[in-house]
């Protein structure tokens, strides 16, 4: 083959590919108005399932709720604009999904969201917004209609980027606003002292949506969870950054507070994932002398077992 021949070749690749990039370009520019995600399929079914599940297994209490109805409710906010939902315009959802959430129960949190739902444990430990009824059904999904059309956007969804007043925002904020409202008792905030930007994001929703709305006669006070990544970084401690911010706030409305760093419970479960890391050895020979030396041969060989062997032996013979 002559080089010019491969020149040709390799030209026309170039146009196809340069074409090819062009026709995606124009494609996505058509489907995607937003730059959020566009609503879950089977939204429906989701919300239903949720509603359905809280209702009969996780909160039976509650079972004369009527998930149809609920979702007609928020169903009907859809059909606006999406640019044009207001938080209010979820006060009859959140009429119909409401309900009580226990004393001292009540956990709010910022950068944390993984954390916060291995803690709150399916509402078992504590019972944070999305553990909520009207939380569980919007949990990490997203919804708004089309702009100018009467369904569901699939393709994109409008963020606080493109429009404030946009149906998840708007959901998030009249939610919140709720939960706080009904929280009584001490009252659990995790903060993520590793987040670069601050662990108490002095505009967001625990600061603008949920502190204004605490019934001061109902709580007793406010106990701050300042967690850090296993390692670091180590950004944000109690009376540190934005912590003291948050603190001196709480001062002023004249709440009871208390701020722990990595408060225990929370920390044991982030160990989980770093049961090797030094910040997660607790009391390591107390405890596997008496919990690992009676499986010592029962199950598969574990080289570190000689380990605990070694120091079972040590304390016996320290006796
Ligand atoms: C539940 O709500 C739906 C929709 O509003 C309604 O058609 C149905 O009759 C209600 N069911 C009960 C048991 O009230
Ligand atoms: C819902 O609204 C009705 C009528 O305004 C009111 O009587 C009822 O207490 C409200 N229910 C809840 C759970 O807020
Ligand atoms: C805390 O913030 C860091 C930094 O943004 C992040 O990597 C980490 O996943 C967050 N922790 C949790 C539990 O979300
Ligand atoms: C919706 O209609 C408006 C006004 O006619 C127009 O400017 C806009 O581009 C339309 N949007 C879509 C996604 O079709």
């Amino acid at each position: 083959m002559e080089s010019s021949d491969l020149a040709l070749q390799g030209l026309m690749l170039f146009l196809l590919l340069f074409l090819m990039g062009q026709a995606n370009v124009y494609t996505r520019a058509g489907e995607k108005r937003w730059s959020g995600e566009g609503t879950n399929p089977h939204l429906e079914s989701i919300f239903l399932g949720r509603c359905n599940e809280y209702i009969s297994v996780v909160n039976p209490e509650l079972s004369k709720k009527n998930c149809s109805a609920i979702w007609e409710a928020f169903e009907s906010v859809v059909h606006k604009d999406p640019c044009s939902v207001l938080p209010s315009d979820y006060d009859l959802f959140i009429n119909l999904s409401r309900h009580s959430i226990p004393r001292d129960k009540s956990l709010f949190w910022e950068n944390n969201y993984n954390l916060v739902t291995a803690y709150a444990d399916n509402t078992r430990r504590l019972i944070p917004v999305t553990d909520m009824l009207y939380g569980r059904v919007g949990d990490l999904i997203n919804w708004c209609r089309q702009e100018n059309g009467s369904g569901f956007d699939y393709h994109s969804c409008p963020t606080v980027e493109d429009c404030e007043n946009n149906a998840v925002d708007s959901f998030w904020k009249r939610a919140s606003s709720q939960y706080a409202h009904d929280s009584s008792g001490v009252i659990h905030v995790m903060l993520n002292g590793s987040e670069p930007s601050g662990a108490y994001p002095v505009e967001g929703f625990f600061a603008d949506y949920e502190i204004p709305n605490f019934q001061k006669d109902k709580v007793t006070q406010f106990e701050i969870w300042v967690m850090h990544e296993i390692g670091g970084p180590y950004l944000e401690s109690c009376g540190e950054g934005s912590v003291k911010i948050l603190e001196r706030r709480l001062k002023n409305m004249e709440f009871k507070y208390e701020c722990i760093n990595d408060y225990r419970p929370v920390k044991l479960l982030k160990c989980l994932d770093y049961t090797a890391h030094a910040d997660c050895i607790f009391n390591l020979a107390a405890e596997s002398t008496q919990q690992r030396f009676p499986s010592l041969f029962g199950g598969k060989w574990d080289p570190s077992l000689l380990f605990f062997l070694f120091l079972a032996l040590a304390s016996e013979i320290q006796l």
